[in-house]
């Protein structure tokens, strides 16, 4: 059938998007009862057994294409997206960024190497650690005293690690960080490549970015060598979809694929490939009209916000323009009854904690949605207002680790479980990090301190979520044993 006109793709965007075509070919043709497949997924299309919750699925080898011609279609895909953003290689994760962090930790270096990286960093690249065995050099962003949330990690410090450990593979940093504050990612590239060694970035929160005049560039176009981003966070592809970008310069195309495929699935869903591909072409077409909307939309809702007495939006310079970020100290009111206003009206965050909402806004909100949004809130918080208080910052952000084993070592050395009492001066066997951010208070190698268990029981009897601890209402731990 002729694609453009198909009404399950409303603007027209598989001229340009290979998978999301073959996906609309393939789904139509079992629609029109045309196909008896032989091959997984083992619902064969049927809605009768698990039901509607299967509708939609397509695996990549089999459907987008026969399972000996998928590869070539999906190499077209993720050509378009190496061009979109100035990459020499690219690649198309079913598995978030979670996987393309492992994956570029993977690539990056050899086990027993040191990295330089991000303290602040989400869980997976300290997992992505673990799998390749490489040994983290810290470094840590500035804390602003006013709101308790992390700047960016200084360029001197990327530079003096870099000068106290010159055997170091690569730096790895997160831009932007969760709560969107950005950094000198050009400043970084300088210092990792004067050192010969690639920047990689995880800009899992930055897959608009580049894409408006007002939005900083990309890390590729700030001079990084590698960027792994989420489609599904800031760009409208379905959970889990990921991209993988690199230059190969300092990187090795042939070993990053290794990396890649290493931890991803053998089966990718089409569906979710289809996603990524067609949020491409729509970033291609339309970005920066949809990324003026955001821009447009959140704006807006800041200045609204700020008009409220007590209540404060992080803002300036050092922060990107399309987040939305809510401080509420000075107001008084706890973020955890904020949330639950704000989840009983059908508007959930992403994040809350005590003096801080994080929604997320992406180019899918009209400047309609966010205004509604901030209007809510600003009920919430007259309903909850209380004394003001001084912002305190999160474990997530202030944490100074120190680091006595490898975090493979401590992976995969024999473990005990011990009380919290006396947990406190052993090594961690675990990853505990308050979720969301998912940035690890504790991570396999580190000394547990009684800071890091107190801040830990503050957040959690502060409503937050603990997560990945064996045991989440931290009455153990689990050490390393001796
Ligand atoms: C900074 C950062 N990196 C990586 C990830 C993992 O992304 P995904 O959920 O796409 O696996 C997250 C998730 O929130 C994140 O915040």
């Amino acid at each position: 059938m002729d694609i453009s006109t198909d009404t399950r793709d409303p603007l027209g965007l598989a001229a340009d998007a290979p998978l999301l075509a073959g996906w609309l070919d393939w789904t139509r043709r079992v629609h029109d009862g045309l196909l008896a497949p032989m091959t997984t997924p083992g619902h064969k299309q049927r809605q009768d057994l698990v039901g509607a919750v299967v509708a939609g699925d397509a695996p990549l080898y089999g459907a987008l294409d026969t399972i000996k011609q998928a590869d070539r279609l999906r190499a077209d895909a993720e050509a378009r997206a190496a061009a979109l953003w100035g990459a020499d290689w690219c690649r198309f994760s079913v598995a978030g960024s979670t996987h393309g962090n492992q994956a570029l930790c993977l690539a990056a270096g050899r086990p027993g190497q040191e990295v330089i990286v991000t303290r602040t960093l989400h869980r997976s690249l300290l997992l992505g650690l673990v799998l390749a065995g490489l040994r983290p050099v810290w470094v840590r962003p500035d804390i602003d005293p006013a709101t308790g949330l992390p700047s960016a990690v200084p360029v001197r410090a990327v530079r003096e690690a870099l000068a106290a450990h010159p055997d170091a593979c690569a730096v790895i940093l997160g831009e932007p960080s969760y709560v969107g504050t950005i950094g000198d990612v050009a400043g970084h590239a300088e210092a990792a490549q004067q050192a010969g060694v690639p920047l990689i970035v995880d800009a899992a929160w930055a897959a608009h970015f580049g894409f408006h005049p007002d939005l900083p560039p990309h890390p590729l176009a700030a001079g990084a060598d590698a960027m792994v981003t989420s489609a599904h966070k800031a760009l409208p592809a379905a959970t889990q979809g990921a991209l993988v970008l690199a230059r190969t310069d300092r990187l090795d195309a042939a070993r990053l694929d290794r990396a890649f495929e290493a931890t991803h699935t053998t089966s990718p869903a089409g569906s979710i490939m289809a996603s990524i591909d067609a949020a491409r072409a729509l970033l291609a077409r339309d970005g920066e009209r949809l990324c003026g909307r955001l821009l447009r939309g959140v704006a807006a809702a800041r200045k609204r916000l700020r008009e409220v007495p007590g209540l404060g939006v992080l803002d300036g310079p050092g922060v990107e323009p399309g987040k939305l970020v809510v401080l509420l100290a000075g107001t008084g009111a706890h973020g955890g009854l904020v949330e639950a206003d704000l989840i009983a009206a059908g508007m959930a965050p992403e994040m809350a904690d005590r003096d801080t909402i994080v929604p997320i806004v992406t180019i899918a909100d009209d400047e309609e949605r966010v205004a509604a949004f901030a209007e809510v809130l600003i009920k919430s918080v007259e309903r909850h207002r209380g004394q003001p208080r001084p912002p305190a910052a999160s474990a997530s952000w202030t944490v100074e680790p120190r680091t006595v084993l490898a975090p493979r070592e401590a992976f995969f050395a024999p473990d005990e479980t011990v009380s919290a009492a006396a947990a406190i001066g052993r090594v961690s066997a675990e990853l505990v990090a308050p979720y969301p951010p998912g940035i690890p208070v504790l991570a396999p190698g580190e000394l547990i301190t009684a800071d890091a268990v107190t801040a830990l029981r503050e957040a959690a009897a502060d409503g937050g979520r603990i997560a990945y601890a064996a045991d989440p209402t931290l009455a153990t731990f689990q050490v390393v044993a001796t």
